[in-house]
């Protein structure tokens, strides 16, 4: 069986890491996707808001995990003995940051590929940041994030809960 991690803050989901993650399922035999710390980003969700509005998003993926990790990655995927990390890459702007983690993991734990799916093209210019900036003005996100978890996003970044 082969298992793909995909990775990242998820903070909060949108519809870029769906698509990417349901891209992936269709790809390997079993997804975990791991909510992981990033040392340098402050998060508006808690892990265990995160990992519930994953849940709750791709809940119709069959091939799917979610799970919530404080550690290292490379060392997380050598325990799900996982083949592959899989990320969506949107721009250039990306690219050098994706790269030196792609670079950083494989010294980390060498039998680790990492594989970048590019991004939808509605999706290029999208990122939990933008979202969390025009909720924090009242804009609309609704074209941004799952219907099914708009409501408690919008909540929080509107400073509503
Ligand atoms: O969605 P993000 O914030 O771009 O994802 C980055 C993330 C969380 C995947 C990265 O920060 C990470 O892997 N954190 C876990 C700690 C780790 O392994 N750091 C070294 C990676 S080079």
């Amino acid at each position: 069986m082969k298992t793909a991690i995909c990775p990242g803050s998820f903070d909060p989901v949108t519809m870029g890491h769906l698509d990417i993650i349901r891209r992936a399922a269709r790809m390997f035999d079993h997804v975990v996707v791991a909510i992981m710390v990033n040392p340098e980003k402050k998060p508006s969700f808690t892990l265990e808001e995160r990992i519930s509005l994953l849940c709750r998003a791709a809940a119709d993926i069959p091939n799917i995990e979610v799970v919530g990790f404080d550690g290292l990655l490379a060392d997380y995927a050598r325990q799900r003995e996982a083949a592959a990390i899989v990320k969506g890459l949107r721009a250039v702007s990306d690219f050098e940051y994706e790269f030196q983690m792609a670079l950083t993991n494989k010294k980390l734990n060498p039998e680790l590929e990492t594989m970048f799916l590019a991004t939808s093209a509605e999706n290029m210019f999208l990122s939990s940041s933008m979202v969390k900036q025009v909720a924090g003005f009242g804009g609309d996100i609704s074209p941004f994030v799952p219907a099914c978890v708009l409501k408690t996003i919008q909540d929080r970044l509107c400073g509503r809960a």
